[in-house]
Protein backbone atom coordinates (compact mmCIF):
# COMPACT_ATOMS: atom_id res chain seq x y z
CA UNK A 1 0.00 0.00 0.00
CA UNK A 2 1.35 3.59 -0.81
CA UNK A 3 2.59 5.85 1.72
CA UNK A 4 0.05 8.78 2.72
CA UNK A 5 1.15 11.82 3.57
CA UNK A 6 1.07 12.29 7.51
CA UNK A 7 1.11 16.15 8.52
CA UNK A 8 0.25 15.96 12.23
CA UNK A 9 2.16 13.12 14.72
CA UNK A 10 0.69 12.42 17.31
CA UNK A 11 1.93 12.66 20.58
CA UNK A 12 0.92 11.44 24.20
CA UNK A 13 1.47 15.17 25.76
CA UNK A 14 -0.83 16.80 22.85
CA UNK A 15 -3.40 13.80 23.32
CA UNK A 16 -3.48 14.22 26.65
CA UNK A 17 -3.81 18.26 26.82
CA UNK A 18 -7.47 20.22 27.13
CA UNK A 19 -10.21 19.12 28.90
CA UNK A 20 -9.68 15.71 31.08
CA UNK A 21 -12.30 12.69 31.07
CA UNK A 22 -13.06 10.91 34.45
CA UNK A 23 -12.09 7.39 32.66
CA UNK A 24 -11.19 7.40 28.66
CA UNK A 25 -7.73 7.95 28.08
CA UNK A 26 -6.24 8.24 32.13
CA UNK A 27 -3.18 6.19 30.52
CA UNK A 28 -2.03 7.11 26.93
CA UNK A 29 0.19 5.32 25.30
CA UNK A 30 1.38 6.51 21.53
CA UNK A 31 3.48 3.64 19.09
CA UNK A 32 5.40 4.10 15.91
CA UNK A 33 4.30 0.86 14.72
CA UNK A 34 2.72 -2.27 16.65
CA UNK A 35 0.54 -5.53 15.09
CA UNK A 36 -2.14 -4.37 16.21
CA UNK A 37 -3.26 -2.13 19.09
CA UNK A 38 -6.20 -4.64 20.54
CA UNK A 39 -3.64 -7.19 20.64
CA UNK A 40 -1.30 -4.53 22.37
CA UNK A 41 -4.22 -3.62 24.68
CA UNK A 42 -5.13 -7.09 25.96
CA UNK A 43 -1.49 -8.35 26.42
CA UNK A 44 0.75 -5.64 27.01
CA UNK A 45 -1.47 -3.03 28.28
CA UNK A 46 -3.72 -5.38 30.94
CA UNK A 47 -0.89 -6.13 33.38
CA UNK A 48 -1.92 -5.89 37.07
CA UNK A 49 -0.68 -2.77 38.37
CA UNK A 50 -0.70 -0.70 35.26
CA UNK A 51 -3.80 1.05 35.99
CA UNK A 52 -5.24 -0.47 32.67
CA UNK A 53 -8.53 0.83 32.93
CA UNK A 54 -9.34 3.72 30.44
CA UNK A 55 -5.97 3.11 28.86
CA UNK A 56 -5.52 3.94 25.55
CA UNK A 57 -3.28 3.17 22.91
CA UNK A 58 -2.52 4.65 19.34
CA UNK A 59 -0.39 3.24 16.46
CA UNK A 60 1.25 5.15 13.45
CA UNK A 61 1.35 2.21 12.07
CA UNK A 62 -0.31 -1.58 12.32
CA UNK A 63 1.52 -4.89 10.99
CA UNK A 64 -1.05 -7.03 11.57
CA UNK A 65 -4.19 -4.48 12.17
CA UNK A 66 -7.79 -6.76 12.44
CA UNK A 67 -10.90 -5.79 11.06
CA UNK A 68 -14.50 -7.82 11.99
CA UNK A 69 -15.07 -11.31 11.22
CA UNK A 70 -11.28 -12.17 10.62
CA UNK A 71 -10.49 -9.26 7.70
CA UNK A 72 -7.47 -7.29 8.17
CA UNK A 73 -7.46 -3.63 8.59
CA UNK A 74 -4.65 -1.67 6.70
CA UNK A 75 -3.40 1.88 7.39
CA UNK A 76 -0.40 3.30 5.73
CA UNK A 77 1.66 4.68 7.55
CA UNK A 78 0.58 8.14 9.46
CA UNK A 79 -2.66 8.52 7.57
CA UNK A 80 -5.29 7.06 9.99
CA UNK A 81 -6.46 7.00 13.66
CA UNK A 82 -5.72 3.90 15.12
CA UNK A 83 -6.74 3.42 18.45
CA UNK A 84 -7.54 1.19 21.10
CA UNK A 85 -9.50 2.07 24.46
CA UNK A 86 -9.20 -0.77 27.17
CA UNK A 87 -12.00 -1.34 29.98
CA UNK A 88 -12.24 -3.62 32.67
CA UNK A 89 -15.68 -4.50 33.30
CA UNK A 90 -17.43 -6.45 35.79
CA UNK A 91 -18.49 -10.11 33.75
CA UNK A 92 -22.48 -8.59 34.75
CA UNK A 93 -21.63 -5.45 33.07
CA UNK A 94 -22.27 -4.02 30.01
CA UNK A 95 -23.78 -5.89 26.48
CA UNK A 96 -21.48 -5.62 23.40
CA UNK A 97 -24.17 -4.11 21.87
CA UNK A 98 -24.16 -1.40 23.85
CA UNK A 99 -20.36 -1.10 23.79
CA UNK A 100 -20.81 -1.22 20.18
CA UNK A 101 -23.48 1.85 20.14
CA UNK A 102 -21.50 4.04 22.35
CA UNK A 103 -18.82 3.88 20.49
CA UNK A 104 -19.71 4.20 17.13
CA UNK A 105 -22.18 7.26 18.27
CA UNK A 106 -18.62 8.84 20.15
CA UNK A 107 -16.78 8.14 17.39
CA UNK A 108 -19.72 9.90 14.63
CA UNK A 109 -19.89 12.88 17.04
CA UNK A 110 -16.45 13.86 17.23
CA UNK A 111 -15.35 13.60 14.02
CA UNK A 112 -18.38 15.91 13.28
CA UNK A 113 -17.05 18.33 16.50
CA UNK A 114 -13.87 18.13 14.86
CA UNK A 115 -14.22 18.75 11.13
CA UNK A 116 -17.08 19.58 8.70
CA UNK A 117 -17.19 15.85 8.26
CA UNK A 118 -20.68 14.30 9.47
CA UNK A 119 -20.39 10.40 8.94
CA UNK A 120 -23.25 7.97 9.58
CA UNK A 121 -23.38 4.84 11.54
CA UNK A 122 -24.32 1.80 9.75
CA UNK A 123 -24.87 -1.42 12.30
CA UNK A 124 -23.48 -2.58 13.60
CA UNK A 125 -19.71 -1.03 13.67
CA UNK A 126 -18.97 0.88 10.50
CA UNK A 127 -18.97 4.29 10.11
CA UNK A 128 -19.66 6.13 6.32
CA UNK A 129 -19.55 9.17 4.34
CA UNK A 130 -22.28 8.68 1.36
CA UNK A 131 -21.58 5.35 0.09
CA UNK A 132 -18.25 4.98 1.22
CA UNK A 133 -16.74 3.38 4.33
CA UNK A 134 -14.83 5.96 6.46
CA UNK A 135 -14.09 3.78 9.65
CA UNK A 136 -15.07 0.75 11.57
CA UNK A 137 -14.78 -0.39 15.34
CA UNK A 138 -13.63 -3.98 16.39
CA UNK A 139 -14.53 -4.97 19.84
CA UNK A 140 -12.74 -8.04 21.55
CA UNK A 141 -12.42 -9.22 25.15
CA UNK A 142 -10.66 -11.65 27.54
CA UNK A 143 -11.24 -12.85 31.19
CA UNK A 144 -10.11 -10.64 33.63
CA UNK A 145 -10.29 -11.52 37.60
CA UNK A 146 -14.30 -11.40 38.05
CA UNK A 147 -14.64 -9.92 34.84
CA UNK A 148 -13.41 -9.06 31.44
CA UNK A 149 -10.95 -6.93 29.63
CA UNK A 150 -12.77 -5.05 26.91
CA UNK A 151 -10.92 -3.63 23.82
CA UNK A 152 -12.53 -1.00 22.12
CA UNK A 153 -10.19 -0.87 18.80
CA UNK A 154 -11.23 2.35 16.31
CA UNK A 155 -9.79 2.84 12.72
CA UNK A 156 -10.28 6.08 10.89
CA UNK A 157 -9.56 6.90 7.78
CA UNK A 158 -7.31 10.23 7.84
CA UNK A 159 -5.03 11.64 5.20
CA UNK A 160 -5.66 8.42 2.44
CA UNK A 161 -6.23 9.87 -1.21
CA UNK A 162 -7.94 7.34 -3.39
CA UNK A 163 -4.96 6.14 -4.66
CA UNK A 164 -3.77 4.55 -1.25
CA UNK A 165 -6.69 2.25 -1.36
CA UNK A 166 -6.46 -1.23 -2.71
CA UNK A 167 -7.98 -1.48 -6.13
CA UNK A 168 -10.71 -3.46 -4.65
CA UNK A 169 -11.68 -1.18 -2.00
CA UNK A 170 -11.12 2.21 -4.25
CA UNK A 171 -14.79 2.77 -4.95
CA UNK A 172 -15.89 1.76 -1.46
CA UNK A 173 -13.63 3.59 1.15
CA UNK A 174 -12.77 7.30 1.72
CA UNK A 175 -10.98 9.28 4.05
CA UNK A 176 -11.52 12.47 6.43
CA UNK A 177 -8.98 14.38 3.83
CA UNK A 178 -11.26 13.27 0.91
CA UNK A 179 -14.17 14.46 2.56
CA UNK A 180 -13.20 17.77 4.29
CA UNK A 181 -13.03 20.76 2.74
CA UNK A 182 -10.40 22.09 5.03
CA UNK A 183 -7.08 20.82 6.66
CA UNK A 184 -7.32 17.84 8.81
CA UNK A 185 -5.78 17.78 12.41
CA UNK A 186 -5.64 14.41 13.31
CA UNK A 187 -5.01 15.01 16.99
CA UNK A 188 -8.26 17.58 17.20
CA UNK A 189 -9.73 14.28 15.83
CA UNK A 190 -8.32 12.00 18.37
CA UNK A 191 -9.17 14.17 21.46
CA UNK A 192 -12.61 14.11 20.37
CA UNK A 193 -13.05 10.76 20.29
CA UNK A 194 -11.28 10.45 23.96
CA UNK A 195 -13.81 12.90 24.90
CA UNK A 196 -16.84 11.38 23.25
CA UNK A 197 -15.55 8.33 24.17
CA UNK A 198 -15.55 9.06 27.72
CA UNK A 199 -19.25 10.85 27.58
CA UNK A 200 -20.20 7.50 26.75
CA UNK A 201 -18.30 4.85 28.59
CA UNK A 202 -17.06 6.46 31.64
CA UNK A 203 -20.45 5.59 33.31
CA UNK A 204 -22.60 2.16 32.68
CA UNK A 205 -26.05 3.84 33.48
CA UNK A 206 -25.10 7.25 32.26
CA UNK A 207 -26.63 7.82 29.54
CA UNK A 208 -29.76 5.69 29.81
CA UNK A 209 -29.95 3.03 26.88
CA UNK A 210 -33.13 5.01 25.70
CA UNK A 211 -30.99 8.21 25.42
CA UNK A 212 -28.34 6.17 23.61
CA UNK A 213 -30.66 4.45 21.34
CA UNK A 214 -32.01 7.31 20.29
CA UNK A 215 -28.76 9.67 19.77
CA UNK A 216 -27.48 6.39 17.62
CA UNK A 217 -31.02 6.56 15.80
CA UNK A 218 -30.26 10.79 14.81
CA UNK A 219 -26.60 9.28 13.56
CA UNK A 220 -28.15 6.43 11.59
CA UNK A 221 -29.76 5.99 8.44
CA UNK A 222 -30.46 2.42 9.49
CA UNK A 223 -33.63 2.40 11.01
CA UNK A 224 -36.12 1.06 8.71
CA UNK A 225 -33.99 0.34 5.67
CA UNK A 226 -33.87 -2.77 4.13
CA UNK A 227 -30.85 -4.71 5.47
CA UNK A 228 -29.74 -8.50 4.48
CA UNK A 229 -27.61 -10.25 7.40
CA UNK A 230 -26.19 -13.25 8.05
CA UNK A 231 -25.67 -15.44 11.27
CA UNK A 232 -24.03 -19.08 11.90
CA UNK A 233 -24.56 -19.63 8.14
CA UNK A 234 -27.98 -18.30 7.44
CA UNK A 235 -28.94 -15.56 5.67
CA UNK A 236 -32.24 -13.09 6.34
CA UNK A 237 -33.51 -10.45 5.14
CA UNK A 238 -36.10 -7.52 6.10
CA UNK A 239 -36.34 -4.38 7.41
CA UNK A 240 -34.58 -3.34 10.20
CA UNK A 241 -37.32 -1.92 13.28
CA UNK A 242 -34.78 -1.30 16.19
CA UNK A 243 -31.83 -1.15 17.41
CA UNK A 244 -31.10 -1.45 21.38
CA UNK A 245 -27.77 -1.56 23.59
CA UNK A 246 -29.64 -4.51 25.52
CA UNK A 247 -31.12 -6.75 22.37
CA UNK A 248 -29.34 -5.71 19.28
CA UNK A 249 -30.61 -5.25 16.56
CA UNK A 250 -34.24 -5.69 15.71
CA UNK A 251 -35.51 -7.51 11.69
CA UNK A 252 -38.74 -7.43 10.78
CA UNK A 253 -38.23 -10.54 8.44
CA UNK A 254 -39.80 -10.41 4.57
CA UNK A 255 -40.99 -13.90 5.67
CA UNK A 256 -43.57 -12.22 8.59
CA UNK A 257 -41.35 -12.94 11.39
CA UNK A 258 -38.89 -10.68 14.07
CA UNK A 259 -35.85 -11.55 14.96
CA UNK A 260 -33.05 -10.23 17.30
CA UNK A 261 -29.34 -9.82 15.80
CA UNK A 262 -25.83 -9.73 18.21
CA UNK A 263 -23.41 -7.44 16.66
CA UNK A 264 -20.57 -9.90 17.93
CA UNK A 265 -21.83 -12.87 15.38
CA UNK A 266 -23.57 -10.96 12.71
CA UNK A 267 -22.72 -10.45 9.33
CA UNK A 268 -24.44 -7.86 6.95
CA UNK A 269 -23.76 -7.51 3.34
C1 LIG B 1 -13.93 -3.19 10.83
O1 LIG B 1 -14.53 -2.31 10.22
O2 LIG B 1 -13.84 -4.35 10.39
C2 LIG B 1 -13.28 -2.88 12.16
C3 LIG B 1 -11.94 -2.22 11.97
C4 LIG B 1 -11.26 -1.91 13.28
C5 LIG B 1 -9.84 -1.43 13.08
C6 LIG B 1 -9.22 -0.95 14.37
S1 LIG B 1 -7.71 -0.08 14.09
C7 LIG B 1 -7.40 -0.08 15.81
C8 LIG B 1 -7.82 -1.44 16.34
N1 LIG B 1 -6.72 -2.39 16.23
C9 LIG B 1 -7.00 -3.37 15.36
O3 LIG B 1 -6.23 -4.31 15.07
N2 LIG B 1 -8.22 -3.18 14.84
C10 LIG B 1 -8.88 -2.03 15.40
Amino acid sequence: MNEAPCPHRLSAESLSAGPTTRRIGRRIVVLPEVDSTNAYALTRLAEPGDRPDGACIFAEYQTAGRGRLGRRWQTPRGAGLILTALLIERSDATSISRWMMASALAVAEAVGAATDVEPTIRWPNDLYVRDRKLGGILIESRPWPAGRAVAIGIGVNCYQQPGHFPPELRDRATSLDIESSAAVDRTRVARAVLERLDHYLADRNEPSDAVLARRWGEHSADLGARAVLTEKGHTYRGRILDVHPISGLLLALDTGARRCFDPSTTART
